[in-house]
């Protein structure tokens, strides 16, 4: 394997705030922690401590050459009382975003990823309509605050995988399974996202710039039939990549909305992206109502089908919806000895690099191995590896990997022999 990256592609790396900051115990997925959901018992206000530790993170980042990074707001910090905004928080963010564009690392700034602030989660959060007022207060003072230091957003993380594992499956908080709720969230994201994206830009206009750019992270699949001749498979699969993300990509970004998107006033045709944010990670085979994983094909180590050429798939399609450019907002693997990490990214930036299509930024996740929400620190996901005893930071193989193919613009045959010869693991026949 040999390529060149596209002209015009920054490579950087993400994070998102619960994951890594540790420090703030007034958010619902600390709650969910302290109810005992945490698979190995991992404390999210520990994290890797970048709270405290960010300039060392920063320098980290600097050696490895990224230039970008995605980093998230912590809502609950920021606003730890409904309407109250601590100012010491936001100084702290600023003072962090400035370092980073100083040493050249513009950033993409997510305003949600996940967690709330434990006064909305007992509220009802998402799934209470009116709700999305004090989202929408929360989105103007933070450009308002840092509006002259951030041009690009991302309004909502993955608003599909919250609404499904919060409110259908029941496995993230606030533990509730119902497919209305479920779709009313996906609704009220929906019409959060819209709202927003009108709102960041008129915001920051007034500030007198011209610059932004808004989107939203957008978790996308490939739902493939487990056989395709067979019409129950074709069925499920397609009702699966509906139900789940296509028809929330759709009303988020050109506001038409289809079941489970419901009716809501905010709603209403138009176009809502700058770019399209999409994390991307894995291939579900399906053949009912649940989805799996295929037999005998490559697996991280929580059983995830490895399937490079989905990056393109998804990206194609959103892009056919919507002419925009496109960021990878994430995409990365729970590789636990980071033996096939490296592997994976050139696979995977190779085939964004030969599909044509204009991909400007590829974020890969994570920066740094971090709380990995209801798995806890267990699931290593990082191009550093965090040693949570003492909270040592060592920037892996794959992290050096990722810093030759910046620094040389691809990935030479020489360049993959040294680092990507790991092999992957193989799904059993277990599997679905
Ligand atoms: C999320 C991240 C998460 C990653 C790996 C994405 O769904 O946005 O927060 O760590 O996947 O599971």
């Amino acid at each position: 394997m040999a390529f060149q990256l596209t002209d015009g592609l920054l490579l950087g790396a993400a994070t998102a705030a619960t994951q890594i900051e540790g420090g703030d115990q007034n958010n619902n997925w600390y709650d969910w922690y302290r109810q005992g959901y945490i698979k190995d018992d991992a404390d999210p206000s520990v994290a890797t401590e970048h709270y405290i530790r960010w300039r060392e993170d920063l320098a980290l980042m600097k050696e490895m050459g990224l230039q970008c990074c995605r980093m998230g707001l912590e809502w609950s910090r920021v606003e730890p009382r409904d309407g109250v905004f601590d100012e010491a928080a936001i100084a702290h963010y600023r003072e962090e975003i400035q370092s980073l564009r100083e040493a050249g690392i513009p950033v993409l700034l997510t305003l949600h990823h996940f967690s709330n602030p434990q006064w909305l989660e007992e509220r009802g959060a998402f799934a209470v309509r009116d709700n999305v007022t004090c989202y929408l207060r929360y989105v103007r003072k933070m450009v308002e605050s840092l509006g002259d230091l951030v041009s690009e957003y991302i309004t909502l993380n993955e608003p599909n995988v919250y609404a499904f594992n919060g409110y259908f499956q029941g496995i993230w908080p606030p533990g509730r399974r119902s497919f209305l709720e479920m779709s009313r969230v996906m609704t009220n994201m929906a019409a959060a996202h819209i709202e927003a994206y009108g709102l960041i830009r008129k915001t920051r206009l007034q500030m007198g710039y011209k610059d932004t750019r808004v989107g939203f992270a957008n978790h996308l699949r490939i739902f493939a039939p487990r056989d395709p001749d067979n019409p129950l498979h074709r069925f499920w699969a397609s009702r699966a990549e509906q139900l789940f993300q296509g028809s929330l990509t759709r009303a988020m970004c050109t506001g038409r909305a289809a079941i489970p998107i419901g009716q809501h006033p905010s709603i209403v045709p138009g176009r809502y992206c700058d770019f399209h944010g999409i994390n991307y990670y894995t291939r579900s085979t399906v053949s009912g109502p649940a989805d799996g994983v295929a037999r005998d094909c490559p697996v991280n180590d929580l059983g995830w089908e490895i399937y490079p050429e989905g990056i393109v798939q998804v990206c194609r399609k959103v892009y056919d919806l919507l002419p925009r450019p496109i960021y990878i907002t994430e995409n990365g693997t729970c590789d636990n000895e980071d033996r096939f990490r490296a592997r994976y990214i050139a696979e995977h930036l190779q085939a964004l690099c030969e599909s044509g299509l204009p991909v400007e930024r590829y974020y890969h996740w994570c920066f740094c191995d971090n709380w990995e929400w209801t798995e806890g620190v267990s699931a290593r996901f990082g191009l550093v590896h965090v040693d949570y005893a003492d909270q040592r930071r060592t920037v892996k193989p794959s992290g050096e990997f990722y810093r030759r193919v910046i620094q040389e613009r691809g990935v030479s045959d020489e360049l993959f022999q040294e680092f990507c010869g790991g092999p992957y693991r193989r799904s059993g026949e277990d599997a679905v």
